[in-house]
């Protein structure tokens, strides 16, 4: 396909990743109660729908959809994976803007949820997040074969948890008051956690689903890894050079707030030249599952990592 192309395939396939997980997000985020639950509190309800509903990008549904279709599967295995992981990254947002950790009032160029709601009101919004997308892969809907389910559930826990974007969050948070700043690979560690491991994700769940080889899954994995150390650098990058009308959320914090990132320890330049390196990385990764062409569009959403205005 000629790069024009290829360009407007991924562009399309990101909106069509996008719609289809707003949809799903809205219906599984309904008022009904599900067998084993007893009420849905409206005002909860309404902080996750407002945290989840009608914005971001989607990048993670998009790389659960695409790695899975890469892989032969279609359908609502991927599309409620999908759905599970942005729930948890948008809890994540929610928490991460709370004044106890970033402290931030826009998000997704909207209030963020604990100035549109209240503090106690975010906070449970992100539990319900949170404990929600477990229950959305675990549930017979999402896979008949309940070792599918379960290697989900539990690569899922491991991207989202202690050694993963939780752990990574406070690795963050603890190196703004460090008495000595991060070193680079320390900072390329917390970054793999807190950002990288439910990228990471996205595409180990893809391999999952289309049951790919062992040689597959470990050259997606390293696609995943490259990509979210790409993401977090031009997210930092992106901070750094400061639009936040663009960006739909404060730009210039991360310096304020003495943020370790790969922007405060190399500069703009060598930042921006380690963030195409690990595009190239992510690129070279794709070429060692075989796909070939079909891997083309995962290809692109590596390009538009690096290359993203918000
Ligand atoms: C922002 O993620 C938080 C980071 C992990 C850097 P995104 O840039 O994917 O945010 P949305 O989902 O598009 O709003
Ligand atoms: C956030 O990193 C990572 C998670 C939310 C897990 P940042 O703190 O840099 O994200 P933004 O810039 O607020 O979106
Ligand atoms: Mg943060
Ligand atoms: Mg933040
Ligand atoms: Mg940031």
């Amino acid at each position: 396909m000629p790069t024009d192309a290829r360009a407007e395939d991924f562009r399309r396939r990101l909106d069509h990743a996008a719609e289809a997980t707003e949809a799903a997000l809205d219906a599984l985020l309904g008022p009904a109660a599900l067998p084993g639950e007893i009420t849905r509190p409206a005002r909860l309800l309404e902080a996750m729908r407002y945290s989840t509903l009608g914005g971001g990008k989607r990048l993670r549904p998009f790389l659960v959809i695409e790695s899975a279709r890469l892989f032969g599967v279609e359908g609502a295995s991927a599309l409620r994976t999908a759905c599970a992981l942005e729930m948890i990254h948008c809890y994540s947002l929610v928490h991460d803007d709370l004044p106890a950790m970033d402290d931030d009032d826009l998000r997704r160029g909207r209030p963020t949820c604990h100035k549109a709601f209240d503090e106690a009101t975010a906070i449970l919004a992100g539990d319900g997040l949170l404990t929600y997308a477990f229950d959305v892969v675990a549930d017979p809907a999402t896979h008949d074969d309940a070792r599918v389910r379960a290697n989900l559930v539990l690569a899922l826990a491991r991207a989202a948890g202690l050694g993963g974007m939780v752990g990574g969050q406070a690795l963050d948070l603890a190196a703004e008051t460090a008495a000595t700043p991060l070193t680079q690979a320390e900072t390329l560690r917390m970054q793999a956690m807190k950002t990288g491991a439910l990228l990471r994700f996205a595409v180990d769940a893809g391999a999952l689903l289309g049951a790919a080889s062992p040689a597959q899954a470990a050259a997606m994995a390293r696609y995943g890894d490259a990509l979210g150390a790409a993401f977090q650098i031009a997210d930092d990058i992106l901070d750094a050079e400061g639009d936040t009308a663009a960006l739909g959320k404060r730009a210039g914090k991360d310096a304020e707030r003495g943020k370790a990132t790969l922007v405060g320890l190399l500069g703009l330049d060598a930042a921006r030249a380690r963030c195409d390196q690990l595009v190239n990385d992510a690129v070279a990764a794709l070429r060692d599952t075989g796909k070939g062409d079909a891997a083309g569009v995962l290809v692109e959403a590596a390009q538009f990592v690096a290359a993203r205005r918000n």
